[in-house]
């Protein structure tokens, strides 16, 4: 979703880098970008260009223009408030052109603040929430006492505001850049001859040497000198910044989807390495803050997520029920009862990937309220909820660029797997029996990316003769087909329905009728026959069942296309049935000729609620 870069350049190169920030800001999807900037010994309103489209359209737009510019923001804009258009997409201006403002987040009250600007006479030119505030702090700094200072002016701006934001402001003739976060993240990065400002870490990779993570409520002013706020001692610590920038490559394949479904016999050794005894007995997850004697001992674990990781966090639920004795329930984190199932002696446990989804995020910060413990999953090292909780496991899936999550999602289960092993009560027998399977999944990974053949195709072909489809699964399967159909819709834009075989006779069973394509995993567990029923039925209604299924036999008899998937343990299966259901979305979308990597109307990092 949006993006915030923000440079002071000692060798007026602060255009470039914002450029470039935002450029590596693209991943989290956005719609239109723009840049403002001021000029060593400039004089006049700062220069501004925004556009709607991508980071290189605004680089043509921008012609070389700003070049040699001392202060620099851009931003990439996700559309909330008004439509996709140069107008508004940010930076926004002040009417004498003399302040402009990049925001993230969302302004509630607007009807408010719009009454307001108007009185004092401004003109607003966009539909934008964002717009606003650069207004409010124009009327500030020109009407406050002259012993003021624009910080204080900028304090003043933002306590009008309610909602969410991160706002970075420039000031003709002013060497800073003034920054505050409210609900979306803010980083502050310093490297050799500049000091920046970003939403996320990514970007300041290679960049920059040291890092200094705003807190919610913070506001301050950057300059050359680095971060200074109004009650002096509140600034944020700078720390050393380790690791490196990964550039998006698809390498040999034609999406970067198709590469990370690829990479995920590595990234799955990636999550396992170091977990897994060298007896290759135990497995156990470490960076929790309690030990799992003391997990043990909870009331409840909570597993909060969205989307795609909701779906990891349904199958992990599963895995906590079944090898320990401690209550556990997964909720979407957008609806998540915190005051109801959060306490002392809870564990609420994010799952993201990102580490910055807004929904998530509030989930956590409300369990954290009750007095419960949190943790988090998560793949983004030193993102906001890695941050906030302070303790958890990292998912080392390596960076995930493409919007539909792929091979997050099995990192997620496998990590998740790895938890319910550390505080399990099982017997060793049947822990070890579950490690080695773990141990053998990278390879059957890798056999199941090579075995797509012919039944893919024609199940391809299948759905796109179609305009709807429906997933059905069983037990730790049921999970496993909404993720496929989220994936599916998301990216092929066909629209799925997945339930569990067993509900289908109790409502949806209605919309099969001739030709209807029904996608079943079917793994051999305990609820094969009964997938085999599920299958009969929508049979018998005219349905087309494309299978995914490690048995061969009375089942695949019953379907017109069987994808056959290695064999696994219950606990495995899902890892390894994820595959098919990721490719048949993949190819339905490149088949159709869709942008699989950037799908409509979605972004990477989902940072509003
Ligand atoms: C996955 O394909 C989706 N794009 C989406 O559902 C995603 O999983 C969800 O927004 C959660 O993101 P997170 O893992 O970064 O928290």
């Amino acid at each position: 979703m949006c993006g915030i870069f923000g440079c002071i350049s000692s060798i007026n190169e602060a255009s470039s880098e914002v450029l470039e920030g935002l450029r590596k800001l693209e991943y989290r999807g956005y719609d239109s970008a723009g840049l403002a900037a001021i000029f060593p010994g400039q004089d006049g309103p700062i220069e501004t260009e925004r556009t709607t489209g991508y980071v290189s359209d605004l680089v043509s737009k921008a012609n070389g223009r700003f070049r040699g510019a001392r202060i620099s923001i851009g931003h990439t804009r996700w559309a909330t408030h008004g439509g996709v258009t140069d107008s508004n997409a940010h930076p926004h201006s002040s009417n004498d052109g003399s302040i402009t403002i990049v925001h993230n987040g969302i302004i509630e009250n607007t009807s408010d603040l719009k009454e307001r600007v108007e009185k004092l006479g401004y003109s607003v030119n966009s539909e934008t929430d964002s717009e606003l505030i650069v207004h409010l702090l124009h009327h500030e700094i020109n009407s406050q006492a002259a012993s003021r200072t624009v910080l204080d002016a900028f304090e003043s701006t933002v306590s009008l505001l309610s909602g969410s934001w991160a706002i970075a402001a420039i000031i003709a003739d002013m060497d800073e850049i003034l920054v505050a976060r409210r609900g979306a993240p803010l980083i502050v990065g310093r490297g050799h001859k500049r000091i920046c400002v970003s939403s996320d870490v990514q970007p300041f990779y290679g960049v920059c040497s040291e890092v200094a993570y705003l807190n919610d409520g913070d506001i301050f002013s950057i300059s050359e000198a680095g971060i200074s706020s109004l009650n002096q001692g509140d600034e944020p610590p700078f720390e050393t910044l380790e690791g490196t920038w990964e550039e998006e490559d698809k390498g040999n394949f034609q999406h970067l989807m198709l590469k990370e479904i690829h990479d995920q016999p590595i990234s799955v050794s990636n999550v396992l390495g170091g977990r897994i005894s060298s007896d290759g007995k135990r497995a156990g997850l470490q960076g929790f803050e309690l030990t799992p004697e003391e997990m043990r001992g909870l009331k409840r674990i909570n597993l909060v997520a969205c989307g795609t990781a909701f779906f990891a966090a349904q199958i992990g639920e599963t895995y906590i029920r079944e090898l320990t004795n401690v209550d556990v329930h997964s909720f979407r984190a957008s609806e998540f009862p915190a005051d109801y199932v959060c306490g002392p002696n809870t564990l609420t446990i994010g799952i993201t990937q990102s580490g910055e989804t807004k929904d998530t995020l509030d989930a956590l910060q409300q369990a954290k309220f009750t007095g419960g413990n949190i943790s988090s999953i998560c793949n983004v090292i030193g993102s906001t909820i890695a941050r906030l909780t302070g303790n958890g496991a990292y998912l080392h899936a390596g960076p995930e660029y493409a919007v539909a999550s792929t091979k997050a999602f099995t990192n997620m289960v496998a990590s998740l797997l790895l938890l319910a092993l550390t505080i399990s009560d099982a017997t060793s027998v049947r822990k070890a029996r579950i490690v080695q399977e773990l141990r053998e999944l990278p390879n059957k990974i890798s056999a199941q990316l090579l075995d797509m053949d012919d039944s893919l195709r024609s199940s391809v072909e299948i759905l796109e003769a179609s305009k709807s489809a429906v997933f059905i699964g069983r037990g730790i399967s049921a999970p496993l087909v909404k993720e496929g159909a989220l994936k599916m819709m998301e990216i092929a834009y066909l629209p799925c329905l997945a339930y569990p075989g067993g509900e289908l006779k109790h409502g949806p069973i209605a919309l099969i009728e001739d030709g209807t394509p029904v996608i079943a995993v079917a793994p051999k567990d305990e609820t094969i026959g009964l997938m085999e029923s599920s299958i009969r039925e929508c049979r018998t209604r005219g349905a087309k069942i494309i299978l995914i299924t490690d048995q061969e036999g009375p089942i695949a008899d019953i379907a017109d296309e069987v994808i056959i998937t290695q064999s696994s343990g219950r606990e495995c299966s899902p890892m390894i049935n994820v595959v098919p259901l990721q490719f048949l979305a993949y190819h339905l979308a490149a088949e159709k000729g869709l942008n699989v990597d950037r799908p409509r109307n979605l972004a990477k990092s989902v940072t509003v609620v």
